[in-house]
């Protein structure tokens, strides 16, 4: 975010308190912080965990902090996940309520109650243990988004199992280092899904990621369930490969669910970091689902017997995890799922499923809503909104003119729209306005949810002034907070508990309060990008490029996007004798081209700078900052700490 983006932000001056039948009506009132600030952090969250879960054995403490940054909450209570997401539903009553609207790409649907979503899991949990699956094994997915996706994850977790969700548009590569360093026995996949009115393969990634290395090295997986989805031919490895509906349909239907202690390891989900490698964030169980169901069921207003909620998430991501499927059926809601891309086959297609759903909660990412709003209102205003009641945002920060539209264009001017701020490592919603409490403020993510505190400080751990900029820090533990880096206790003090001492995380975004006490994000002050919602590291992309044998060195910087809100930029010094042979366009098509194959289409960059020299300062640090003015088209901020001052100048010039 630029010093001007900043000034016309705290110039927003438009205000919308809740509709009024809205706040009488609301799930979530003002005294739930009040509530939250008068029983303290612990005990609060405490009586959430018991409203609004089943516990199989009740906790009697609500948190451990005594070896900070490791938490434990309600660690002597006993549940299970899936039990509570299914089983207990079905038990009150409930299961003929619909649990899942899943509408395929290409124009396929099915409808799953909570009794029949219940009854798949059932089989699914069945299948993994004949497979060998057991508490605390990992099991790595690889779907798209069709109902086995949230079948697989429930039946992984109703095992007390680990699952390891890895984003379709995921490379061979990438699924290799995610299995290796989790150490999962067994992967499910499928041939294929639906993307932008095609099909496309699923199985040959794993097929490649499974291959014995280099070295020889073997992967840890020994078998793969594989899900028929496009029906695209497969190759077929005998003894390790076998079909999910031919194995299922042989399993026992009736399934004990079994209680877990509320520490077991629920997931791994792995998202970019400052270095190379991803970092394999983990979770647990009682706690992530308590905050996960609570901050769904009150940021989102939801009312299971009336509502219909789509959050437009893939699995493969946090919000895909705790808004698709714990939060919403740790609720008992109707949900809607959606495999494809929003304008397939038609621009209007996410309107089309609002209309034909009757959807009355929609999450989305502000990528998507600039996306819209480009293409104009008339799209969405050929379908019926009006079941719509609430939007919601998350992923990025949304500027106030897409906030605007959206509320106007989408919610017919009427509805009220909550700017969630959160991460992978939160687990759930951390910051966000009550819909039918807060006044709304277009741009700003407002304010921390009751149970959770958090400050805006400088580097030396003292608070910020209104209006100051500084670090977003979270004061207190709360329940869904990672319980680690899989494998690197290391990496998780280092990164999160070093800056400012093992009892206050540090974020990695930039914020501001304002006079009203609104937090205001500015973007992340690391060398982390944030892509269309999505994160994504510059040594990760600056790694894959320099291991393509025509690059010396390289550079990553996240561009400001209209659209995306960041794009991907790099800046390329080759070696002589390969990009010449190549030209410079041809050479940054390939790189493009090998990043995506490497990483995954979401890191493929926008554009890619064929240059003679990267900017560095004496230490030979590169100055990003500078590139940054440069792939933004702004004037050259100062260069004097430059080892060479005239590089830049070169850079633009080789850029004209
Ligand atoms: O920079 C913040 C941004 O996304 C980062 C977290 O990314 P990820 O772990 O992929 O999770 C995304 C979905 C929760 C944050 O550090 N971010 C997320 N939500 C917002 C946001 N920035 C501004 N406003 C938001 N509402």
């Amino acid at each position: 975010m630029t010093a001007d983006d900043i000034d016309n932000l705290l110039h927003e001056a438009r205000r919308f308190p809740p509709p009024a039948d809205f706040s009488q009506n609301a799930v979530a009132t003002a005294e739930l912080y009040e509530k939250a600030r008068s029983e303290g952090g612990p005990e609060f969250w405490a009586g959430q965990a018991r409203d609004l879960l089943h516990w199989h054995k009740p906790f009697t403490t609500a948190l451990d902090w005594s070896n900070p940054p490791f938490a434990k909450w309600f660690d002597d209570g006993e549940l299970n996940v899936a039990y509570n997401c299914l089983d207990r539903h079905v038990l009150a009553g409930n299961g003929d309520r619909v649990a899942i609207h899943w509408e395929g790409e290409p124009g396929d649907s099915k409808s799953f109650t909570y009794a029949e979503l219940t009854a798949e899991v059932k089989k699914a949990a069945n299948l993994l243990t004949a497979l060998g699956v057991e508490q605390g094994d990992r099991v790595a997915i690889y779907l798209p988004l069709i109902p086995e996706a949230v079948i697989a994850m429930l039946a992984v977790a109703r095992l007390g199992a680990v699952h390891s969700v890895i984003f379709g548009g995921f490379s061979a590569e990438s699924i290799r280092s995610r299995v290796d360093d989790a150490g999962a026995k067994l992967v499910i996949t499928a041939d294929g899904g639906y993307r932008k009115g095609k099909s496309f393969p699923l199985k040959p990634a794993v097929d490649k990621a499974l291959e014995p290395d280099a070295d020889g090295g073997t992967s840890t997986v020994s078998t793969v369930l594989v899900v028929k989805r496009t029906g695209g031919d497969v190759d077929w490895h005998d003894g390790r490969d076998l079909w999910w509906d031919e194995e299922i349909a042989q399993v026992d239907a009736e399934h004990e669910a079994k209680p877990f202690p509320a520490e077991n390891p629920l997931f791994i989900l792995y998202t970019s970091g400052t270095t190379g490698k991803p970092k394999g964030i983990l979770h647990s169980s009682g706690g992530y689902l308590t905050q996960a169901s609570f901050t769904h069921k009150t940021v989102f207003d939801l009312k299971p017997e009336e509502d219909v909620y789509w959050s437009t998430a893939d699995v493969g991501w946090i919000t895909g995890h705790s808004y698709v499927v714990y939060g919403p059926l740790a609720n008992g809601a109707t949900e809607v799922i959606y495999e494809g891309t929003p304008d397939t086959p038609h621009p209007g297609r996410w309107w089309e499923i609002v209309e034909k759903y009757k959807v009355s909660i929609l999450y989305a990412a502000p990528t998507a809503i600039r996306t819209f709003m480009k293409l104009g209102r008339q799209i969405p205003q050929e379908f019926d909104l009006s079941s719509l009641r609430l939007l919601g945002s998350v992923g990025e920060p949304i500027n106030p003119e897409a906030w605007v539209w959206y509320r106007d264009v989408i919610g017919a001017g009427t509805t009220p729209i909550v700017d969630t701020w959160w991460q992978t490592e939160t687990g759930a919603i951390m910051i966000s306005a009550l819909p039918g409490v807060t006044t709304l403020k277009p741009g700003s993510a407002q304010v921390a949810i009751p149970g959770i505190a958090v400050d805006v400080v400088d580097e030396r751990l003292r608070s910020a002034g209104p209006d100051q900029g500084g670090l977003l820090v979270i004061t207190q533990p709360w329940p869904s907070m990672l319980r680690g880096i899989w494998g690197d206790p290391e990496r998780f003090i280092e990164t999160y508990w070093s800056k400012f001492g093992p009892t206050t995380y540090f974020a990695g975004d930039g914020a501001r309060f304002d006079k009203d006490g609104d937090i205001w994000l500015l973007g992340r002050v690391d060398d982390v990008m944030n892509v269309s919602g999505h994160r994504l590291s510059t040594a990760e992309i600056e790694s894959s490029l320099v291991s393509h044998p025509m690059v010396a060195e390289a550079a990553v910087v996240g561009a400001s996007d209209e659209t995306t809100g960041q794009a991907v930029v790099a800046f390329v010094i080759t070696r002589a004798s390969q990009a010449d042979a190549a030209g410079a366009d041809d050479a940054a098509a390939v790189l493009r081209a090998h990043v995506a194959a490497q990483i995954g289409a979401i890191a493929r960059p926008r554009q890619v700078f064929i240059v003679s020299e990267l900017p560095k300062t004496r230490s030979g640090k590169i100055m990003r900052r500078l590139l940054r003015d440069v792939a933004e088209g702004r004037e050259i901020g100062d260069t004097t700490t430059l080892a060479d001052t005239q590089v830049m100048t070169i850079i633009s010039q080789t850029m004209r």
